[in-house]
């Protein structure tokens, strides 16, 4: 990473930091900010069973909505810099509440995170500053979705305003089921959320997650990504919250990677700063490359699970400076991501029913792991009273390798993945289809 680390580092305290979250994506952020030599220690809140076995990693058990006890603790630890990874406590701001206290905080406060928890807000947003994005609709009633879903040639998406788990949106084959998830939402099938619903013209093309560092008017881009949201192998089955990722997306090239910034990126964090939105976080920004260019499907206010673990082993010990200059709003915008040569890709192992309904507590065994850039990253896991790791989630493990190219990664995912066992364990075998070679060959 060409920021000036070393000039930079003896300015700063980054001795102890804490990470708010549970998931692959906050042990992945824990792995690459204990790389750090000023990093003394790293605390989750709650973190999982495989945080423990992270390097300088430790749980706290806590509650982060009891905020007397929360700040307590983080003064009785000495934090020193606080990433939050869910957008649930972003939504709730936690961050705004955590700067009052004078932390130093990686995470937007409840006024940015609104990219992500209104939809409604998030479009009229990019409405307004000539972003472009499907066609849509707010409606509060179900007479109102009548008419517009009636008057459309075609069938439109029907998605919940507000956070729904990653379940609020359906994308139906007919203006029968546009009604039938619409009436869904209305009559609060995700409670308050779906006190408004959004239609959206359908559009087409692959999608690509792309990431942008954010301090409030400056902004560096990881490298890109794209993951595989549905179920199954081909694509086909229902939505998930990700099976699989690969980074970086050659899909985008420089010159496309640039009309992005241009169209895209930039306008988004000018219209923050018109509406005095002072974003100090990761921008992410899901993308869909249509024929006429491309378009923001969304807007999240966190990093992507599983793009963080298939990002993450790509970047250097000096990202944790990286997100302290963002909690500071100190970046230059010039510095460059020193990422390692190699690629990157994450396969997800999930429990059987997911993302339905799935059992948990089954004891998870793991052979012979070939561990030469892989990491295994614990997704929802947990120890019995033993000590025995355990499923605790509907995505289980993220299975992570680096290589010079896609098909040496997945190899030794896959490879590694035969060592992995555990009753109702799934995984779809085609991650990485699109930069692996002659995958699908006969289609
Ligand atoms: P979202 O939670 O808004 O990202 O939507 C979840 C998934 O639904 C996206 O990753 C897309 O695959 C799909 N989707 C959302 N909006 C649209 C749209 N307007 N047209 C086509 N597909 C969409
Ligand atoms: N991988 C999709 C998400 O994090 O929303």
């Amino acid at each position: 990473m060409s920021i000036n680390s070393t000039n930079y580092k003896s300015n700063i305290r980054l001795e102890n930091i804490l990470i708010i979250g549970n998931g692959g994506r906050e042990n992945s952020l824990a792995w690459v900010i204990q790389k750090n030599q000023l990093v003394k220690k790293v605390y989750l809140i709650p973190g999982n069973a495989g945080s423990e076995r992270i390097n300088k990693c430790e749980r706290i058990k806590i509650d982060i909505n009891n905020k007397n006890e929360l700040i307590g603790k983080l003064n009785f630890l000495k934090i020193d810099l606080i990433v939050i990874g869910p957008e649930i406590p972003l939504a709730n701001g936690l961050a705004d509440f955590l700067r009052k206290n004078d932390f130093k905080v990686f995470g937007p406060g409840k006024d940015g995170a609104r990219l992500e928890y209104s939809k409604s807000w998030a479009k009229e947003f990019m409405q307004d500053a000539n972003i472009p994005t499907a066609n849509f609709w707010k409606v509060n009633t179900l007479e109102e979705a009548k008419k517009i879903i009636h008057s459309s040639p075609s069938p439109l998406v029907v998605k919940a305003d507000g956070l729904a788990s990653g379940k609020g949106v359906f994308i139906p084959d007919s203006k029968d089921e546009c009604f039938r998830a619409a009436e869904s939402i209305l009559n609060g099938k995700f409670g308050e959320s779906g006190n408004m619903v959004v239609l959206e013209e359908k559009i087409q093309g692959p999608e690509v997650s792309v990431f942008a560092l954010c301090d409030g008017e400056r902004y560096i881009l990881l490298p890109t990504a794209q993951d595989h949201k549905r179920l199954n192998e081909k694509d086909k089955g229902p939505n998930t919250g990700g099976m699989g990722a690969y980074s970086p997306a050659p899909l985008l090239t420089e010159d496309y990677l640039n009309r992005i910034i241009k169209e895209i990126i930039e306008p988004t964090i000018d219209q923050l700063n018109k509406k005095n939105i002072d974003y100090k976080g990761v921008i992410y920004f899901g993308l869909m490359i249509t024929k006429s260019g491309p378009k923001v499907i969304e807007y999240n206010c966190r990093f992507g699970d599983p793009e963080c673990q298939t990002i993450m082993p790509l970047m250097d010990q000096n990202f944790v400076f990286l997100l302290e200059k963002c909690s500071m709003g100190n970046l230059n915008g010039d510095e460059k991501i020193n990422t390692s040569d190699k690629v990157s890709g994450c396969v997800i192992a999930t429990s059987r029913g997911y993302p339905f309904e799935y059992k948990t507590g089954f004891p998870i065994k793991i052979g012979k792991i070939d561990s030469n850039d892989c990491q295994i990253f614990d997704s929802g896991t947990s120890l019995s009273k033993d000590g025995e790791l355990l499923t605790d989630g509907g995505r289980v493990l993220s299975i992570v390798c680096q290589d010079k190219n896609f098909d040496m990664v997945f190899e030794k995912a896959y490879k590694n993945l035969k060592e992995i066992n555990f009753d109702g364990i799934y995984y779809r075998n085609d991650i990485g289809n699109q930069v692996r070679k002659n995958f699908y060959k006969e289609n």
